[in-house]
This record gives C-alpha cells, sequence and structure tokens, in this order.
C-alpha cells in the first residue's frame, strides 16, 4: 500500500480525524465458548465495525497475561495469551482488519511487567544488587523497617510489598504503582528502554497501525523515590477511581508521575515508528493534571495523541464542556497537535450512567457523543456505548477487578460485562451455546443485542452509525476552526465550517439557529428538547 492511501480525505495522516473503537477482548466476542472473548471473536465480528463506521479498531492487550489485571499484566509482549489465542490469530485478525480497510492499534504497557515475566522471576531469584533487580524498582526498607516511601497504588493499600527474599526487616521492597502483581520497571535502566524498542518492531513488523500506550505518564519517577507530599483531605489510600479522585489531583505534588524524562522515551519511539510506513501511530494514556501538561505528550517529536480525560470527566455542565473545548484546542494549538475526545473506556463507568442513567443517562450520552463527534480531531468510542450500554451493578461474588479485590469497594467490572449480540437469553451470542460468560450479563439487554438495534433504525446502534456517515459527510472536511457561540448558560453551541453545533444541557427547550437539521442524537422540532443535540448546516440538494 502506497503512503498516500494511508492519508484521509484531508489528505493528513489516517489517525488525525480517525473514529478508533477499543475492543476489550474478554468481553467483545467469545469464538471458542470458553465465557471469554478471543481474537478470532474479534476477527468474526470486524465486518459489524466497518458497517458502524469506525476507522480503527483498539485492541486492549491480548498478550500471555495471568489475568491478575486482565491482561494489563504482561509476562510475555512477544506471544498471545492462550486465552485470546495465538499469534496466527493475532495476525489473521490483522490481515482481516487491513481487508476491510480499518487499522488497528495495539495497547502497549510498559511501566509494569506481570511478576510472572521472565525478568521479575530471574530479579527474585538473583537478589539484591544484581543487575536482574535493577530493571525493576527494589529498595531495602527505611532504616525503622518500614517501605521505602509513603506512596499509594493507584489500585489502594501501599504502593510497595516485600519480596520474598531474607527474613523479616532485610527484605526489599518493589515498587508497584499497581497491583502488587504488576512492578513497576525502572526506565532509567537503558535495558528496559531497548526491550521495549524491540517490542515495538515486533508489533510494527506484524502491521500493527499504532499503539495505545498504557500509562504513558508513569515511567519515569522521580529518581529520589522521595516521599509524596500529600495535602490534608486527600486521602489516596483507598486508591485513584478515575472519575472521582482523578478531579481532585489537580496541584497535588505526585512525584510517581509525569516526570520531564518521560519525554525522552517517546521522542525515541517516534523516530522508531517514522522508520515505518503508513504513518503509524502512538496514542498516550497520560492521566495528567492540565490540558498543558497532555499536550506536551503531542509535540512534533514525541507521540501523535494523547487521550482527552478532560472530556471524560466533565460533569454535565454546558460551561463546563465548552471550558475544557477551549482548554483543549488551545493547549494541542500550542504544540501544534490534534485533539482527542473520549467518554468512556474499560476503566470508568459508561456514560449512560455517569450522566444519570436510564432514558436522561441515554439521551445525555447521545448527545455528548454526538458533539464530540462534531469536534476537529479524533474520537475515542468503547465497546457497547453503540448500543447505548449502561453499567452493571456487578454482585460482588463475581467482581474480579484488582482495584475491588484490593479495596473491597467499587471496581471496573460493570463496564466490563460481554456486549449482548443476539437472542433472547444470556449469552445473547457472545459465545457459541449456552455456555455463560465470564461476568454475567443482565436479562433486560435482551433489548439492546445488535440484532434486535440493528432492525430498528431508532435504535441507538442507528443512530451511532447514522452519526458516523454524517462525521464522515460534514465534519472531515470542515477545517479545525472552532467558534464558540453564546446561546444561553445552559446551551453549549459552537461553529466549525459549515456545520453549527447545539447542545442543551438545560431543562427547556431553546430556539434554534437558521439551518437545516443535519443530525440529531433525538427528536427535534422547531425548538431543541432538553438533552438533545443537532448538527445544523446546509443540506446537500
Ligand atoms: C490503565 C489501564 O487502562 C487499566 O485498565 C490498567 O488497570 C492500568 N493502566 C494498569 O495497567
Amino acid at each position: 500500500m502506497g503512503l498516500n492511501d494511508q492519508r484521509d480525505v484531508s489528505g493528513q495522516e489516517w489517525w488525525r480525524h480517525a473514529v478508533t473503537y477499543q475492543v476489550y477482548p474478554r468481553s467483545f466476542a467469545d469464538a471458542n465458548g470458553d465465557g471469554i472473548g478471543d481474537l478470532a471473536g474479534i476477527t468474526s465480528r470486524l465486518p459489524y465495525l466497518r458497517d458502524l463506521g469506525v476507522d480503527a479498531v483498539w485492541i486492549s492487550p491480548f498478550y500471555t497475561s495471568p489475568q491478575r489485571d486482565h491482561g494489563y499484566d504482561v509476562a510475555d509482549y512477544h506471544d498471545v495469551d492462550p486465552l485470546f489465542g495465538t499469534l496466527a490469530d493475532a495476525d489473521e485478525l490483522l490481515a482481516r482488519a487491513h481487508e476491510l480497510g480499518l487499522k488497528v492499534i495495539v495497547d502497549l504497557v510498559p511501566n509494569h511487567t506481570s511478576s510472572d515475566h521472565a525478568w521479575f522471576q530471574a530479579a527474585l531469584a538473583a537478589g539484591p544488587g544484581s543487575p536482574e533487580r535493577a530493571r525493576y524498582l527494589f529498595r531495602d526498607a527505611a532504616p525503622d523497617g518500614s517501605r521505602p516511601n509513603n506512596w499509594m497504588s493507584v489500585f489502594g493499600g501501599p504502593a510497595w510489598s516485600k519480596a520474598p527474599d531474607g527474613t523479616g526487616d532485610d527484605a526489599q521492597w518493589y515498587l508497584h504503582l499497581f497491583d502488587e502483581s504488576q512492578p513497576d520497571l525502572d526506565w532509567r535502566n537503558p535495558e528496559v528502554g531497548d526491550m521495549f524498542v524491540e517490542v515495538l518492531r515486533f508489533w510494527l513488523d506484524r502491521g500493527a497501525d499504532g499503539f495505545r500506550v498504557d500509562v504513558a505518564h508513569g515511567l519515569l519517577k522521580e529518581e529520589s523515590l522521595r516521599d509524596q507530599v500529600l495535602p490534608g483531605g486527600l486521602d489516596l489510600s483507598r486508591g485513584l477511581p478515575a472519575t472521582e479522585a482523578m478531579v481532585e489531583r489537580a496541584g497535588v505534588d505526585e512525584p510517581m508521575w509525569d516526570q520531564p524524562e518521560v519525554h525522552d522515551v517517546y521522542r525515541r519511539w517516534h523516530e522508531v515508528l517514522a522508520e515505518y510506513d503508513g504513518d503509524r501511530m502512538l496514542v498516550a494514556e497520560a492521566w495528567t493534571q492540565t490540558p498543558e501538561s497532555m499536550a506536551r505528550y503531542i509535540r512534533e517529536d514525541e507521540m501523535s495523541q494523547a487521550f482527552n480525560f478532560a472530556w471524560l470527566l466533565a460533569p454535565w455542565s454546558a460551561s463546563q464542556f465548552a471550558d475544557v473545548i477551549t482548554g483543549t484546542l488551545e493547549a494541542v494549538a500550542d504544540v501544534h497537535g490534534s485533539p482527542t475526545w473520549v467518554l468512556s473506556n474499560h476503566d470508568v463507568a459508561r456514560h449512560v450512567t455517569r450522566y444519570g442513567g436510564g432514558e436522561l443517562g441515554l439521551a445525555r450520552a447521545r448527545a455528548a457523543t454526538l458533539t464530540m463527534l462534531a469536534l476537529p480531531g479524533s474520537a475515542y468510542l468503547y465497546q457497547g456505548e453503540e448500543l447505548g450500554l449502561p453499567e452493571v451493578d456487578v454482585a460482588p461474588e463475581h467482581k474480579q477487578d484488582p482495584f475491588f479485590l484490593r479495596t473491597g469497594v467499587g471496581g471496573r467490572d460493570g463496564c466490563r460485562v460481554p456486549l449482548p449480540w443476539s437472542g433472547d437469553a444470556p449469552p445473547f451470542g457472545f459465545g457459541p451455546g449456552d455456555g455463560q460468560p465470564w461476568i454475567p450479563q443482565p436479562d433486560a439487554w435482551a433489548a439492546l443485542t445488535v440484532d434486535k438495534q440493528e432492525a430498528d433504525p431508532g435504535s441507538t446502534l442507528g443512530f451511532y452509525r447514522a452519526a458516523l456517515a454524517a462525521r464522515r459527510t460534514f465534519a472531515h472536511t470542515a477545517g479545525d476552526d472552532v467558534e464558540m457561540l453564546d446561546l444561553g448558560a445552559d446551551v453549549l453551541a459552537f461553529r466549525r465550517g459549515p456545520v453549527t453545533v447545539v447542545l442543551n444541557c438545560g431543562d427547556q427547550p431553546v430556539g434554534l439557529p437558521a439551518g437545516d437539521v443535519l443530525m440529531a442524537s433525538g427528536p427535534v422540532a422547531d425548538t431543541l428538547p432538553a438533552d438533545t443535540a443537532v448538527w445544523l448546516g446546509e443540506a446537500p440538494a
């Protein structure tokens, strides 16, 4: 394929305006009937994604892994976990996706390995002071025998565990910003950087179009590993659930996150990707504190994109949505980057539920999605949002998220329930036969299956297909300039090229500016009802 084939209609790299669909492999489609999704299941459903109208698929990790964090604990970066299939299945998936015109983004997990990884096992065996231990962050206990510093795990509890060597106070500790089965690598050790360049090449050679980089802001820690200075009132002992404590982080001292040296890693990766054809890309999962710090990851010689979590974290408020839009566009313009927009992923409560649940939550979710799809840059969708799936209240005995297992509260299982494809009872065609999936699906999902929604143009699936088609027709060539409009305090309104977007976050209908309705998130008359968004412009003759 020539370079020009990779460019989108505006002649830019494909990822700048792409809509990317996130697949969480264990919950997407199960080909072998073991109750857990797999690569063959994904491949079999790629035509569904092509018909949905997305440009790319990001697949959460499918590497060899003990699955303590469902694949974000990698034991071998060069192989596929038998749960998900084989390397041949990965090749088949890549080939089929490319045949269908879909790009594939692989999830790279460089901050930590699994404790099952050969490097960590060798580190335990080799003991203190060894080169094997120097690939991770092993430290002696503090003089009083306590942990080397006061850092807490994102999943709750201390970020240090004792290595099973020595006895009592002379044992070393190792750092894990996540679960104890996810030891953090020491990115100041050149061996670590070299290993990941080799992993990048392994998947680039197989045809990966890009990488989603897990915990991109965490690789380098302040070298001293000094204590974190915690402001009064911020209790991190129960973990860092994305949608709550992330908001409170602004201005907090964080010697474990977003260190300046991390950018050298991405400059090196940028050069590696540039050796390959087809505009390969990198997207950062970087929970930074500000739009400006997010934008540093997408400077011209670093990554392509960073997830814009400010959009996902914004409450249902016209003014706050507007602030995120202007803040994001300014920050990315400063680095000549392009923005992204995301409302859901496998780590946060689904946006239907965040916005109030039920009919209200669904109306708002559709409206926020339509608004996002009109913005310049690229958008990320999470599997099942196109079906309007709500967060599921998973019973404690079915929860598997290490966050829940460490803290006894919350957890991310509720957005990871396997998709309903067809039929009237679980497993809703998730796998063959009657075998039940790894987390039970609610009976009420009988009304939300792909089959049922495909037969109903008014369904949320019908809405997503229409919205993605409208995006191709109206938004791709609308340019990158956004002009914010003032239509009242409860209304978010902006103009992008020939398209005017209006989102009513209030509880009363509002009048609409002139223009044909190009696309709407719900029923629209002469006025725009509450919790609805619309694109206005000139309909093609
Ligand atoms: C972010 C991933 O999205 C999340 O699922 C995972 O638990 C952590 N990083 C640790 O890898």
